[in-house]
């Protein structure tokens, strides 16, 4: 029998994932899996488990009323989960939080592979999970507990999902808690997590991309990138990566590398320090080619710093720039959450 894997993407950024069966209808693959999604009559009369599907190919079912589902809001992409019946993976966002329907973030274990340190700019985190490798959407974080402080911080996955060798790409902080337990980490070490948590993910490609990443926002893309590279695509993609200095810019090899696996990728850096020695200095809307932006028709994605993030929004407003489709995640300082 075949099965589909159901993203929930419930309002307060938790993500849970379900399996569904070739004929199962998406309200009860979440109920099989003590996932109380909104509903009320089960029927398709009510309207009360409307959802939106964000990416897969599905059935709406036919046994629903024109009051609970109108023919404009089906084809804006609206479901009723009680009636959907998934042909592919797919996902769906949940207008409620995913307390409201019983649930939560999962919680994981992981250990230590390796920490490589890229100069003062940056670490390599590689985990290795001992049970089943976690789902998540390519873009999407999660919480890693900062061992011994009571506190976690926030890290996106820069792996694609699915492997048991999970990566991500870590800011040093001078004095930072994390920063400075990674410095001393050895291979081994055990790690509690929470998530898979956002709305930063790639939706599904049916136009030309634009990734614009500031520092260790680029992580999320490099997930998002070596998701585009195994399932092919037929849309350009462009990212622009931006520093602040010259030793900021790291993991370039790496973009070098999915130029050559992904047909139509290209890519261009910056570092905004006057004195770099860069060719390209300034900050990435300075640095953004005309045709990247494809008059509109684009899907941009946006992830770094907050006031990174603050800069390309206000830029776009200022000029007029209205893609298609705007994403984005602030990588802000999260010192004073306790697990
Ligand atoms: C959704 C989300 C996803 C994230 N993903 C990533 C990721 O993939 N990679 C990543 O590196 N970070 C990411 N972050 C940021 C991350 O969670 C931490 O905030 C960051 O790594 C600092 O943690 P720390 O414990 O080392 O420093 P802290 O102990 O939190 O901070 C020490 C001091 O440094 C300041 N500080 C914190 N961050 C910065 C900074 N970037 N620049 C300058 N000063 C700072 C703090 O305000 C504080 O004063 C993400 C944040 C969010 C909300
Ligand atoms: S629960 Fe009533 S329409 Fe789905």
């Amino acid at each position: 029998m075949n099965k589909y894997r159901i993203a929930l993407n419930f309002e307060d950024g938790v993500t849970r994932f379900v399996d569904c069966g070739a004929n199962e209808k998406v309200l009860d693959a979440a109920f099989r899996n003590r996932i109380n999604l909104p509903m009320d009559c089960s029927d398709g009369v009510c309207g009360t488990c409307k959802c939106r599907a964000e990416a897969g190919r599905y059935d709406l079912g036919d046994d629903y009323i024109e009051d609970a589902l109108t023919q404009d809001e089906a084809d804006e992409g609206l479901v009723l989960t009680c009636q959907m019946i998934p042909k592919s993976d797919c996902v769906i966002s949940v207008p409620v939080p995913s307390t409201a329907c019983k649930t939560g973030t999962a919680h994981f274990a992981a250990a230590v592979g390796e920490v490589t340190a890229f100069a003062d700019a940056a670490y390599e985190l590689v985990l290795d999970v001992p049970a089943e490798a976690p789902v998540f959407l390519p873009g999407q974080y999660v919480n890693i507990d900062v061992p011994g402080s009571g506190q976690h911080r926030s890290y996106s996955f820069s792996s694609a999902p699915g492997n048991k060798r999970m990566t991500f790409m870590v800011k040093q902080v001078p004095g930072g808690l994390m920063s400075s337990w990674l410095g001393a980490a050895t291979a081994g070490q055990p790690l509690q997590m929470t998530g898979p948590l956002g709305s930063f993910y790639l939706r599904a490609v049916t136009r030309p991309l634009l990734f614009l990443a500031g520092g260790t926002g680029l992580a999320p893309f490099l997930s998002m990138l070596e998701v585009l590279a195994e399932q092919g695509t037929q849309q350009p993609v462009h990212l622009i990566y931006g520093v602040t200095r010259d030793q900021d810019l790291v993991m370039v090899d790496r973009l070098a590398a999915y130029a050559r696996r992904i047909p139509g990728f290209t890519y261009g850096t910056c570092v905004a320090d006057p004195q770099t020695t860069h060719p390209q200095q300034g900050y990435v809307t300075q640095h953004m080619p005309a045709q990247a932006l494809h008059g509109g028709n684009v899907d941009v994605y946006l992830c770094g710093p907050p006031p990174m993030v603050d800069a390309v929004q206000k830029y776009f407003k200022a000029e007029a720039i209205t893609p298609a489709s705007f994403h984005y995640e602030k990588f802000t300082p999260n010192q004073a959450v306790a697990t």
